[in-house]
């Protein structure tokens, strides 16, 4: 009597054990994609990031710019060219132009490796500028 009662919690015991091995498992490889499996940390995009998080931490869209022209990799903008971002920077950076504004993001967001910090502190993830309808699929960016 007491051998059969010891099987039966035996098996119990390792059915249970492998459900919470299966439930782990899905955890472990569900990959979190912002808006698709995760929550949407940035529903705005750009400006959820590019903005001012302290006195000497300034990573507004108009500071990286002015950071640019410093250096000397972009030209001079007018304020008044940068009152809606990232809407006016499609201004200068149209899909058709030298510089269009899919392809500069990309580069300046996904190239380099683990010196770049949108791949190190931001997974990389392409949906922190994209939304993706699930509706239709349609993906847009954020912002745009
Ligand atoms: C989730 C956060 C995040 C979002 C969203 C984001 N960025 Fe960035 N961005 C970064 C980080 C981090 C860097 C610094 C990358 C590096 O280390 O070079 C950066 C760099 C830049 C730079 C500097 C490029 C250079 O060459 O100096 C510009 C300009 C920029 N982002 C514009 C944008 C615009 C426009 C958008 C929206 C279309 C956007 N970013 C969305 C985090 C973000
Ligand atoms: C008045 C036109 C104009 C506007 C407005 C403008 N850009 Fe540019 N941008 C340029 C030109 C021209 C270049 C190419 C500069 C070069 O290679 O010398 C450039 C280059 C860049 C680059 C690449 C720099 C590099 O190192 O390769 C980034 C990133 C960029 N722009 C981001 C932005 C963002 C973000 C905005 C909006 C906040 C913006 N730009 C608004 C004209 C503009
Ligand atoms: C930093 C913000 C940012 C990130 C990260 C990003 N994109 Fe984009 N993407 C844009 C912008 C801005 C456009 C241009 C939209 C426009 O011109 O209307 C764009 C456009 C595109 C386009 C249309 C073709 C083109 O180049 O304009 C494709 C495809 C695309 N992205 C795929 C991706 C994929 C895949 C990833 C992740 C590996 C990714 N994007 C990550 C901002 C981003």
């Amino acid at each position: 009597m007491r051998a059969r009662w010891m099987v039966a919690v035996l098996i119990v015991g390792f059915a249970l054990s492998s459900v919470v091995a299966a439930v782990a498992a899905e955890q472990a490889t569900l990959p979190a994609i912002p808006g698709i499996t995760a929550e949407d940390t940035h529903p705005n995009g750009c400006t959820d990031c590019h903005r001012k998080v302290s006195a000497d931490g300034d990573y507004s869209l108009a500071t990286e710019i002015a950071n640019m022209v410093k250096e000397g990799r972009h030209p001079r903008v007018s304020d008044r060219m940068l009152q809606d971002l990232p809407k006016q920077c499609i201004t200068c950076h149209k899909p058709d132009s030298k510089y269009p504004f899919g392809e500069i993001m990309h580069s300046a967001h996904l190239t380099g490796g683990a010196e770049n910090h949108f791949i190190t502190n931001y997974q990389g993830q392409c949906m922190h500028c994209h939304a993706m309808d699930p509706q239709t699929g349609s993906i847009t960016v954020k912002g745009l």
